[in-house]
């Protein structure tokens, strides 16, 4: 099937390691001019096809330098796909600080509502997409409470902008992946230090018995972000090994 992206312009914020980077090289498949973003390079020979963006975008300031940026090196852009997020290590409820939460809603929500209200008038411009990265556990409860919390308002964003934003063209859809193992995941980590913990968390977790990959997510992202996928608008797609509970 030929999805229809060979010659767009797509800009991966967080592209430059885990799921981002295999949607970024999904993407270049296809035959996208593809530009990644994050606060490293990518690694060495992994993507020598791609304009690389090296910032931090936790503030207001550096995601407009960063959009300017991009618009000189770039022009318009088709395709927005925003992976960038993480738990950041907080805790509990109980341990969890006020600036605990602040900083996960900063990474998971603040910057990919922030990006996409930046790149809006390209996006009219071109009639993109936007696709966010989300997660199951912002669909159901799941995870640390402030990462939980923050990916159920990029639930509620995908929805809502969704909403408003199609009659003008731009379709906006989120994608929600279940526990994903590649080299920089958490999950790596875990099966390194503590394989025992790390095998009872997939048996009682994952019925496949194993965690997704990179490249599985990638290739629904893929597709979303794509023509053919132009009546999948304003939702969160799951994709999770049948990991989640909710119907
Ligand atoms: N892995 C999983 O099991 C899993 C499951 C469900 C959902 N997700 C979600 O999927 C997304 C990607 O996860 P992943 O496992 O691929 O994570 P990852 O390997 O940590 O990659 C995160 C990406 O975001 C970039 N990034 C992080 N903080 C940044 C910042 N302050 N400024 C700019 N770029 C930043 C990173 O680049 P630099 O390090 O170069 O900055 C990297 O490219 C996240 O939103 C995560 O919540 C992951």
């Amino acid at each position: 099937m030929d999805l229809g992206l060979a010659g767009k312009t797509a800009l991966v914020v967080g592209g430059t390691k885990g799921i981002g980077l295999a949607i970024a090289r999904g993407l270049a498949e296809e035959g996208a001019r593809v530009a990644v973003a994050g606060r490293s390079s990518p690694p060495d020979g992994a993507m020598p096809w791609a304009s690389s963006f090296r910032a931090d975008l936790t503030t207001e300031e550096a995601r407009e330098g960063f959009a300017r940026a991009v618009s000189e090196e770039l022009g318009d852009v088709d395709v927005l796909v925003v992976t960038l997020g993480g738990s950041l290590g907080t805790g509990e409820f109980r341990t969890a600080k006020l600036e605990d939460f602040r900083r996960v809603m900063e990474l998971n929500f603040f910057a990919p509502l922030h990006l996409t209200k930046l790149f809006l008038p390209s996006l009219e411009r071109r009639k993109g997409v936007v696709l966010y990265v989300g997660s199951i556990w912002g669909l159901e409860a799941g995870g640390k409470p402030a990462y939980n919390a923050a990916k159920a308002a990029l639930a509620s964003l995908t929805k809502m902008a969704g909403r408003e934003l199609l009659p003008l063209g731009v379709r906006v859809v989120g994608i929600a992946p279940g526990s994903i193992l590649h080299p920089t995941s958490s999950w790596k980590r875990m099966e390194e230090n503590d394989p025992q913990g790390f095998a009872a968390f997939v048996h009682a977790n994952l019925p496949a018995g194993r965690l997704g990959t990179a490249e599985e997510v990638a290739a629904v992202a893929v597709f979303l972000a794509s023509p053919r996928a132009s009546w999948v608008a304003a939702t969160t797609v799951v994709v999770d090994g049948g990991q989640s509970l909710r119907f």
